[in-house]
C-alpha cells in the first residue's frame, strides 16, 4: 500500500456481530467477543499504516434498548478489553480516548475507561476514539450546553461562536472524518458523528464486523483512493 493516500481520520460503525453469530448457530454474545478481537487486530493495522485517528462505534445511546443480558455482557466485555486485552495495542503506542455520555454507565466501566485513557495518554501513535454510550445528537446537545454556559459566564461573546469552537467542544477535539466505514450491509448512520462526517467518503460492505480483517480494511482504503474529493470546489 505504498503509494496509497492514507486518510487521517477513519470512522467505523462496527456492525453485524449479532448476525455473524446467529448465522453460525451461536449466541449473539459470541459475535461481540469476536468483533472485539477484530478491533484489536485492526487497531494495530491502522497504526502500522499511519492512520492518525480512528473513531469506532462500540455502543450507541440507543443500544440500551437491548436485553439486559446483552447489555451486561457488552459492559463486562468493555471492562475486560480496557483492563487486559488492549495491553498489546497500548504497547504499540496507540492512545485510547472515549466519546460518549457517562450517564448511565456503571462506576466499574467508567473506571476502566479512565484508567486506560490515563495509561495511554503519552502514546503518540494512532488515537483510537472509542465511541461508547455515544450518540451524535447527545453530543451536539452537550456541546451546545458547554458553549451556552461559556457565553453566560462571559468567557466568550456571540462572535466567538464559530465552526472551530463547536468542534473543540464536542466530546473530543478531532479533525473531520475522511472515511466512514459501515460493515454488515446496513446503509445508515445510526446517530454516529453527524458533525464530523460532513465531508467524509462513505464505504459500505456486507461483511459482518467479526470478519472485517485487515485485507477487507485495505479494500476500503483502496476505494477511498478512487474517490475524487472536491469539498465543494471544481
Ligand atoms: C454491532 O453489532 C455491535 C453493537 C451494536 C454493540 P450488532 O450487535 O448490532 O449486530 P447485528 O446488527 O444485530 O447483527
Ligand atoms: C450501530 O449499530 C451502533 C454500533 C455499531 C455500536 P446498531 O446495530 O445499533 O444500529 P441499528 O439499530 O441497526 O440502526
Ligand atoms: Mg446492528
Amino acid at each position: 500500500m505504498n503509494e496509497m493516500k492514507i486518510p487521517t481520520h477513519v470512522g467505523i460503525i462496527m456492525d453485524g456481530n449479532g448476525r455473524w453469530a446467529t448465522e453460525k448457530g451461536r449466541p449473539r454474545t459470541d459475535g461481540h467477543r469476536e468483533g472485539a478481537n477484530t478491533l484489536k487486530e485492526l487497531a494495530i493495522h491502522m497504526n502500522d499504516i499511519g492512520i492518525k485517528y480512528a473513531s469506532v462505534y462500540a455502543f450507541s445511546t440507543e443500544n440500551f434498548k437491548r436485553s439486559k443480558t446483552e447489555v451486561d455482557f457488552l459492559m463486562n466485555l468493555f471492562i475486560e478489553m480496557f483492563t487486559n486485552e488492549f495491553e498489546f495495542i497500548l504497547s504499540n503506542n496507540v492512545r485510547i480516548v472515549f466519546s460518549g455520555r457517562e450517564e448511565p454507565l456503571s462506576k466499574k466501566v467508567l473506571k476502566a475507561m479512565r484508567d486506560i485513557e490515563e495509561k495511554s495518554k503519552d502514546n503518540t501513535g494512532l488515537v483510537l476514539n472509542v465511541c461508547l454510550n455515544y450518540g451524535s445528537r447527545s453530543e451536539i446537545v452537550d456541546m451546545t450546553k458547554k458553549i451556552a454556559s461559556m457565553y453566560k459566564s462571559d468567557e466568550i461573546s456571540l462572535d466567538d461562536i464559530d465552526e472551530e469552537l463547536v468542534r473543540q467542544n464536542l466530546y473530543n477535539d478531532l479533525p473531520d472524518v475522511d472515511l466512514l466505514i459501515r460493515t454488515s450491509g446496513e446503509l445508515r448512520l445510526s446517530n454516529f458523528m453527524l458533525y464530523q462526517l460532513s465531508y467524509a467518503e462513505f464505504y459500505f460492505t456486507r461483511t459482518y464486523f467479526p470478519d472485517f480483517h485487515n485485507d477487507e480494511f485495505d479494500k476500503a482504503i483502496e476505494a477511498f483512493n478512487d474517490r475524487n474529493r472536491r469539498f465543494g470546489g471544481v
